[in-house]
């Protein structure tokens, strides 16, 4: 038996309607979107054109224009914190920060840049918010935080955050790798301005397509230049959206995938998908809680949290159970520092990190019930 709980790294399998999207673009029109005015551009440029749609209405975006496609996450954090962030402006981050915001900011400080404060997070992962407060100064410029953590499954209360950042005419950056495609999303009424989404995880599409959202447009530096199928005739970049941040071909392959993936979420139910997740979330965490050997993270099972479990086994390395379990029971699941030693750190799993199972909307109640007594005869043997 396989059984795959490593969703949050990426969702897998992929939902019906994603290979035939991409197969029917690679082997029916595979044209380059934007660069000819032939049958195959056009279908693809179409094809990249409803994706950016579908995903301005699924976060409320309102101009699809100011919807980039890019690699992943981490290329659109890249782009928005290096593309705006200037000489002696200041940043506030979360504690539970992934190294995709952690690190180029860190590159920024290290090249005297920017400065940037970490707002303390309580051991389940919430930020405080009177903390993240006290530490706005006059020359701060944005406030990034992650909207559901990769580590502790928390869910930060965004649209409070949101405000604080509106009250103090301060940009937002909200890191929401983990939480689109789980978690409704409103950038106008969470006063979001900037959201980086990845295509991979909970948008059920494939790797190497995320973007970046903004709520209108803001003037972010263009980082990567060349050719756009815009202005061809000119030597500078195109400074309109989305070619301003969209040089080199787009990753059509992406695309196609990515918009299969959000139809089919759409057509099943964000909520009905949440809900159901949610609920193979909490049985899983109460059977862990009965094993008192088990040391759980993050919010409570009553709380609202993303469908992934991390835990500590008392006197085992998370790499050795998760090597146990992928060999002798088929279970793949993620151990170590989930790319978040600042995360770790708030909740109490740093340097050793956790063992973290993570569901996605194909995984069943038996797969659940499987590693749990997967789990329980690892440790029961163990400890004879
Ligand atoms: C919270 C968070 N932010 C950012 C990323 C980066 O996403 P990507 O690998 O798609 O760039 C991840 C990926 O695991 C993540 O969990």
């Amino acid at each position: 038996m396989k059984v795959y709980l490593d969703n949050a790294a990426t969702s897998w399998p992929k939902p019906p309607g994603v290979v035939e999207a991409i197969t029917k673009y690679l082997n029916e029109y595979g044209g380059s979107p934007g660069r000819s005015g032939h049958d195959f551009a056009i279908q693809a440029a179409r094809e990249v054109f409803e994706t950016r749609e579908i995903l301005a209405g699924l976060y409320h975006v309102p101009d699809s224009e100011n919807v980039i496609i890019s690699a992943n996450a981490t290329h659109a954090l890249n782009f928005a914190i290096k593309g705006l962030l200037e000489k002696g402006d200041h940043v506030i981050i979360s504690h539970m920060e992934h190294n995709s915001v952690l690190r180029p900011l860190t590159y920024l400080h290290d090249e005297g840049l920017v400065r940037f404060d970490i707002a303390r997070c309580d051991e389940k992962g919430y930020v405080d918010l009177e903390h993240m407060r006290s530490l706005i100064l006059p020359e701060t410029k944005m406030i990034i935080c992650i909207h559901g953590s990769n580590v502790a499954g928390t869910i930060q209360p965004i649209a409070k955050i949101g405000a604080l950042c509106k009250e103090n005419g301060i940009l937002f950056l909200v890191d929401a790798a983990q939480t689109s495609g789980f978690v409704p999303i409103d950038m106008q009424k969470e006063n979001i301005d900037i959201l980086a989404f990845t295509g991979h995880k909970k948008l059920y599409g494939p790797p190497g397509i995320g973007g970046l959202c903004m709520q209108k447009n803001i003037s972010i530096k263009t980082l990567i230049h060349g050719g756009t199928g815009s202005k061809s005739d000119m030597a500078h970049h195109p400074e309109f959206y989305p070619d301003r941040l969209e040089a080199g071909t787009i990753n059509t392959v992406g695309v196609t995938g990515l918009k299969a993936g959000i139809q089919y979420i759409q057509h099943k139910g964000i909520d009905s998908i949440r809900q159901n997740l949610s609920e193979l979330t909490a049985h899983f965490m109460r059977e862990l809680a009965k094993m008192e050997e088990v040391t759980i993270y993050g919010p409570e099972v009553h709380e609202e949290r993303l469908p992934l479990i991390s835990v500590n086994v008392k006197n085992k390395v998370p790499s050795d159970l998760a090597a146990k379990l992928d060999k002798e029971y088929g279970i793949m699941v993620r151990p170590g520092i989930h790319c978040s030693p600042l995360a770790h750190k708030s909740i109490g799993s740093f340097p050793q990190g956790t063992l973290r199972f993570s569901l996605g909307c194909f995984t069943t109640p038996e797969e659940v019930e499987y590693a749990i007594q997967s789990l329980k005869k690892i440790i029961d043997h163990e400890n004879r």
